[in-house]
């Protein structure tokens, strides 16, 4: 099992539809969590249409993880996205409920790490970083943590400070290679090159600027013509391999024996 977090500093550069194409493009099955404390539940309210009812999810968990029985809640508090090998645990409906949740991310970055046997990876979007009940346990203890940008100038300059603070926090636990970009329009202007000697963290993968492929996964609209083949399905399938390969060389350094994970 990877755990792989996605988060931002500012802007809205694409985590929720980034998060989901990734998971909906993920070759094995995984678990798509909905950790930014805004609340409101992006992709049942877009990819859903909000036609689907709001399934306890995280705030059940945080009620679980009070009364002991956090693992056993899991399955319970997430729903299957159809057409898909991908399970979804929603968030929160509100950004009042995001204090109820702090006592919950650090028991529920272990018990997610428990999917391990179920041969699940988790792919978390943590929403913007800084928010009150930011799931800063997960960021900090993924195996990959992605950052999510523009590559424009006022996006740039809105993620130098974050990834100053972020490189700074996976310096000191030893845990640099854990640390990525993931580039939403590469060469929009600017390109992975340049992005990533900007914010000094590697751009692990890039997406290309899809309007209208990017809505199929944000609002629930009807795909393009095409869509299967896209730049953009072909580069979150990309993005995914990049992604397994960074989580497989960290393994490897730390001489962890591979797992299922290795074999995909
Ligand atoms: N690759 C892309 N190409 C074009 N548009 C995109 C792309 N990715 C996302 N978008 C669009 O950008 C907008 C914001 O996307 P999204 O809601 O995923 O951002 P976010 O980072 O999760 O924002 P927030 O922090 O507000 O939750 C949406 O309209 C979405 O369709
Ligand atoms: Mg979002």
């Amino acid at each position: 099992m990877a755990l792989i977090v996605l988060t931002s500093a500012s802007g809205s550069p694409g985590v929720t539809t980034s998060t989901l194409g990734l998971a909906l493009s993920w070759p094995r099955p995984s678990l798509l969590v909905e950790a930014d404390p805004t609340g409101g539940s992006g992709i049942l309210a877009g990819y859903f249409h909000g036609d689907v009812a709001h399934i306890g999810g995280l705030i059940d968990l945080a009620l679980a993880h009070r009364e002991g029985t956090l693992a056993e809640a899991i399955g319970r508090a997430t729903m299957a996205i159809p057409d898909s090998v991908v399970q979804l645990l929603p968030g929160i409906r509100s950004h009042s409920q995001s204090a109820s949740l702090i006592p919950l991310w650090e028991p529920l970055s272990a018990a997610l790490r428990a999917l391990e046997r179920n041969g699940q990876d988790v792919i978390v979007d943590a929403g913007r970083l800084g928010l009150a009940g930011c799931p800063e346990p997960l960021i900090y203890g993924a195996d990959l943590t992605l950052l999510v940008t523009r590559s424009t100038l006022p996006a740039l300059s809105g993620a130098r400070s974050w990834a100053e603070t972020l490189r700074g926090e996976f310096e000191r636990t030893g845990a640099s290679s854990s640390l990525g970009v993931l580039l939403v329009g590469d060469g929009e202007p600017y390109g992975a090159r340049e992005v990533s000697k900007v914010l000094q963290i590697p751009v692990t993968a890039s997406l290309a600027l899809d309007e209208d492929g990017a809505a199929v996964f944000s609002r629930g609209a009807n795909p393009p013509r095409r869509f299967e083949s896209s730049q953009l399905l072909r580069e979150l399938r990309a993005a995914a391999s990049a992604i397994q390969f960074v989580v497989n060389a960290n393994r490897a350094s730390l001489g962890v024996t591979p797992d299922v994970w290795s074999q995909t």
